[in-house]
């Protein structure tokens, strides 16, 4: 699965990548990928996450990594159909802040739900019990470096995380955040064997990262 992530990064034109990795089995995913050679990668950077901190936590393991660029967080168990390019170069073109990808989805209990207005994102709830809206917030998140001054500031959520969504929520008060809707199917196939069974018919079908 984590094949396609890091695939979709180097066909958007991103080849510094760091593989945020925990539990018991970190060490298999630097025998798989180890230097990155099949993705025409000289070297992957590895970091290891100790304990289930959440996906905030994962990237402050990227902090001297990222040093003063801007940085693209891709959910190991995200796949998209279509080529990310044109929202990295997008989000090089934007001066500061954040940029979400949003997918209208059936299920948006499931996921992070962003409410907009227009241009603007005004608010997101993470797994609400009533959507606002059907506008799923996938997992390919853009930041620029302040992303790492927000997450110190973060208190962990009830399920004991640091929420992606509390870091998105901070741009969206800073006013300082974009979006683009998201083209082609979007799966997060982490959560279920379905979800898996799921993703591998439509890599099969369609093809993945286009
Ligand atoms: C996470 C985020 C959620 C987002 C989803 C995308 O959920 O918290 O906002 O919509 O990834 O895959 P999780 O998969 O950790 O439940």
């Amino acid at each position: 699965m984590i094949y396609y992530s890091i695939e979709m990064l180097v066909k958007a034109g991103i080849k510094d990548i760091m593989v945020v990795t925990g539990g018991n089995s970190a060490g298999d995913f630097l025998r798989l990928l180890g230097n990155g050679k099949e993705f025409g990668l000289k070297r992957i950077h590895y970091a290891y996450q100790e304990g289930e901190g959440g996906i905030a936590d994962a990237l402050k393991q990227a902090r001297d990594f990222t040093g003063d660029d801007k940085i693209v967080v891709a959910l190991g168990d995200n796949i998209v159909e279509k080529s990310i390019r044109k929202f990295v170069e997008n989000f090089e073109k934007q001066k500061s802040g954040a940029k979400l990808i949003l997918k209208k989805v059936k299920n948006p209990k499931e996921y992070g739900v962003a409410v907009v207005k227009g241009k603007k994102i005004i608010k997101i709830e993470e797994k609400p019990e009533k959507p606002k809206s059907k506008l799923a917030v996938i997992g390919i998140y853009f930041y620029s470096h302040d992303v790492f001054e927000i997450i110190d500031k973060l208190k962990p959520s009830k399920r004991g995380e640091l929420e992606i969504t509390d870091v998105n929520n901070e741009y969206i008060k800073r006013n300082d955040i974009t979006y683009e809707i998201l083209d082609g199917w979007w799966l997060d196939c982490g959560e279920s064997k379905d979800a898996l069974l799921k993703a591998n018919l439509y890599v099969k079908k369609y093809g993945a990262n286009k």
